[in-house]
């Protein structure tokens, strides 16, 4: 073994034949990142993985389903070996040596001419790290380099994004729930306009100069505050700022996201869209309650209830889900509980159908309850369940994890 160090290089494999000879777990992982640059993979190998068969299928990767030989690294640029016999793993190295192609070696890293560092990526930058074969450090030192970038720790004087507004889905509360691309873009921001639900604690972590705005203390009554924040996003945006609009759960699950972002287009801003963890599935899950289950329900309907079952501007059919049988999820319906378990019963739901309720779900405040949809609405009151909560009727909530 060499006492030299490993050179790091970055290889533009866009377009250029890479041989992978095994298709088990080891080659597998390699692939993916192979395939995301660009490079023409070739796989030979008897069986690979069902992962690495469905690329084959896909044309994301060629397979040549029979036992290396010797030719196969023929126009190659780059080689793995990557079978759990050494013999063969040896034969690809030895045939990489003739050609002068650089060959991994999966078996033992110190026979080959290449080794695989591990890689993280953020926000377009692509981290190595080499630890002369020891991949526990290697591995550890990679996760941590990543986690300080995504958490602002490691300074990336990268170049502010564009100006515009990302409309940002936060989730339903829990600061981890938000997604990679959410939480890089608030990092970036220079103004954030916030709403009273989801990850609050986020905001406490912004920089002195990013500018907040919390949309909840907008004043007016609904209508016109919504218009005010489509006002206040391009207002920003127009005068050259990086805008979040920072939204619980998904902008588009009852949260007027497509509303803002309409306003935006008309005034000719661009707006990118990040989609949430929507509290309307993330409540029950943490609550231990399925949306879904097999033999159970076949059909989850998330409702709005903002508006009650007899009020002429409700869109909502209340005589077709009193009839269905799956999974019916409630938002915005602590206040007109009564009124909407009454309905369903009278539309023929039975009123011993089970119901889950979930306050603040993923919030360190979360509190749940269990009724039927008869008791629902006294339970409501007795246990002083205010908003925001989710509301799931049907089979589903009568579940539990013990089976
Ligand atoms: C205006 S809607 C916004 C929904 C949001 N866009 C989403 O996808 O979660 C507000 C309603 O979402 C529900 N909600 C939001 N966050 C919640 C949470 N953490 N726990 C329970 N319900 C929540 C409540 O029903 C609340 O009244």
């Amino acid at each position: 073994m060499t006492q030299h160090d490993q050179y790091l290089v970055g290889l533009e494999l866009a377009g250029r034949k890479v041989v992978v000879v095994g298709g088990g777990q080891v080659a597998q992982r390699r692939i993916s990142r192979l395939i995301a640059s660009g490079a023409l993979v070739e796989v030979v190998a008897p069986d690979v993985t069902p992962a690495v068969e469905g690329m084959a299928s896909a044309r994301e990767i060629t397979w040549t389903p029979r036992r290396y030989a010797e030719g196969d690294l023929d126009g190659a640029w780059y080689a793995l070996a990557c079978t759990d016999d050494p013999e063969v793993n040896a034969a690809v190295g030895a045939e990489a040596e003739c050609r002068r192609v650089f060959c991994v070696r999966a078996d033992d890293g110190r026979l080959g001419t290449a080794v695989t560092p591990a890689t993280g990526r953020y926000d377009g930058l692509t981290v190595g790290v080499l630890a002369k074969g020891a991949h526990r450090r290697s591995a550890a030192v990679r996760t941590a380099l990543v986690e300080a970038l995504q958490a602002g720790v490691v300074a990336d004087s990268a170049d502010p994004v564009l100006p515009g507004v990302a409309l940002v889905g936060g989730g339903p509360g829990d600061p981890e729930l938000i997604t990679v691309r959410g939480r890089r873009l608030l990092s970036r921001a220079e103004v954030v306009v916030a709403d009273r639900l989801g990850p609050r604690d986020l905001i406490e972590e912004l920089g002195p100069d990013v500018e907040v705005i919390d949309a909840s203390k907008i004043p007016y009554g609904r209508a016109m505050a919504q218009q005010r924040i489509n006002e206040l996003l391009v207002e920003h945006a127009k005068a050259g700022k990086f805008v979040v609009r920072l939204k619980g759960g998904d902008p588009f699950v009852y949260g007027r996201g497509f509303e803002e972002v309409q306003a935006c287009t008309a005034a000719g801003v661009p707006v990118t869209v990040v989609p949430g963890i929507t509290s309307a599935f993330a409540a029950p899950a943490v609550a231990g309650i399925p949306v879904s289950h097999r033999g159970v329900a076949h059909e989850i309907v998330v409702v709005s209830g903002h508006v009650a079952p007899d009020d002429p501007r409700s869109l909502v059919d209340w005589q077709a889900l009193g009839r269905m049988r799956g999974t019916i999820v409630l938002m915005m319906a602590v206040e007109r509980i009564a009124q909407f378990a009454a309905a369903l019963i009278e539309y023929g739901r039975p009123a011993d159908t089970p119901v889950g309720v979930i306050q603040d779900g993923t919030t360190r405040i979360q509190r749940t309850l269990r009724a039927t949809l008869g008791t629902v609405a006294m339970r409501i009151k007795e246990q002083e369940i205010s908003p925001p909560a989710i509301i799931v009727i049907g089979p589903v909530a009568g579940l539990s994890a013990e089976g």
